[in-house]
């Protein structure tokens, strides 16, 4: 059951029209986020631990079209596609939580879906989808709720419901709804943020972020050991949890005078810093375990060296896996495309490297 807080996302809409009906497909394009400071640990329903605050990408998306019939007179009916293909693996995911979502969106119950989903960045790449995934679905949905309920309108309160529904799906797809520097989690910091849905970042972003690249290495695209979901439940019964929460948030407050100062260096700092505390609370889980290639820890030394003798200010941040992420100003792409090129390709999968960049949001589209 839903609590005080949740109730503001309940459908308003079907107290007035408990009985809404109506055919029709809606479709998004939903980026995925990479995080600078990293959510780590959750409590309740999907809330977050720590604050987080993460750069929304433009190029790595998921595109997901959604076809409905709501009628009183039906039942629940769910079909899904991947890349054209049935999931049952995905399907059961996601039908586990439109079910868990019945309360906030009630008109599923008498729904028949029919969901085709497909991403942009190959599916063998070890990218994770699930922000994005979920964050196409989440629009989606809220698309459906107001189309059902003859209300289009997409401001500040749809993205907000958007936020909140992507968050009870994976707690990071809550940050992808948003475009640019999106914040997640109750912070003093920043009036209007909250544990339930991301908001994106106020405080003004210093020219020297616009478009800032990231550049994806895939150094290992086979399926993690342990899961993000199990990584968090192990800060439940973490030593140095209450030392995490503290260090998030010092870095939260330090990032964002550091976007707004234009300050580079200070990123860069607080970047690696947060990837290899993340990867160093997975070590000290108990039980530990490590997410790291040996070619992760290459590149990243490989990373610190070329900065230290170029003076570029280019830096890496990691997600729960041994994936490694480039960030770096657009004003120096040329050298760091080249550098990577030459330095970094050889240790990854395939060589496969995809180059993105920090985005706008998610976008709706005609089908
Ligand atoms: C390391 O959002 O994937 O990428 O809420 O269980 O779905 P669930 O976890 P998920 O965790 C992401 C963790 C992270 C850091 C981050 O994105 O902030």
């Amino acid at each position: 059951m839903p609590g005080i807080l949740e109730k503001n996302y309940l459908s308003h809409a079907e107290q007035t029209n408990p009985a809404p009906h109506g055919e029709g497909q809606v479709a998004w394009e939903c980026p995925a986020n990479i995080a600078i400071i990293k959510y780590w640990g959750k409590k309740l329903l999907q809330l977050p631990l720590n604050p987080s605050l993460s750069f929304t990408l433009s190029k790595s998306k998921t595109r997901l079209s959604l076809a409905y019939a709501v009628d009183p007179g039906y039942s629940f009916d769910l079909d899904f596609r991947f890349d054209g293909k049935a999931f049952p693996e995905f399907r059961q995911r996601i039908h586990a939580y439109l079910q868990r979502v019945l309360d906030f969106f009630p008109f599923l119950k008498h729904a028949h879906l029919a969901i085709s989903t497909s991403n942009s960045f190959p599916h063998s790449a070890g990218v994770a989808s699930s922000a994005s995934s979920f964050g196409a679905l989440a629009l989606a949905l809220c698309s459906i709720e107001q189309k059902i309920h003859g209300t289009e309108n997409i401001d500040t309160g749809f993205f907000r419901k958007a936020s909140f529904m992507a968050r009870l799906g994976s707690g990071s797809a809550c940050r992808s709804v948003y475009g640019g520097a999106v914040l997640w989690g109750c912070t003093q910091r920043c009036a209007g943020s909250s544990d339930e849905t991301a908001i994106p970042v106020s405080t003004p972003i210093h020219p020297e972020f616009n478009n800032f690249r990231n550049t994806i290495l895939v150094v290992n695209s086979k399926a993690k050991p342990v899961s993000s979901s199990a990584g968090h439940e192990l800060m439940d019964i973490h030593p140095y949890a209450e030392a995490r929460i503290i260090q998030a948030n010092t870095n939260l407050g330090l990032i964002l005078d550091i976007l707004n100062a234009g300050d580079l260096i200070g990123f860069i700092d607080i970047l690696e810093h947060e990837a290899l505390s993340l990867h160093a609370l997975m070590m000290s889980s108990n039980p530990g375990y490590i997410l790291l290639h040996p070619n992760t820890i290459v590149i990243i030394d490989t990373i610190r060296s070329y900065r230290r003798d170029t003076g570029l200010p280019v830096g890496f941040t990691l997600d729960a896996g041994p994936n490694v992420h480039v960030l770096y100003p657009a004003a120096i792409e040329g050298s760091i495309r080249l550098f990577i090129e030459e330095h970094l390709k050889k240790y990854c999968e395939n060589g496969i490297v995809i180059h993105d960049q920090v985005g706008e949001g998610p976008e709706w589209f005609e089908v």
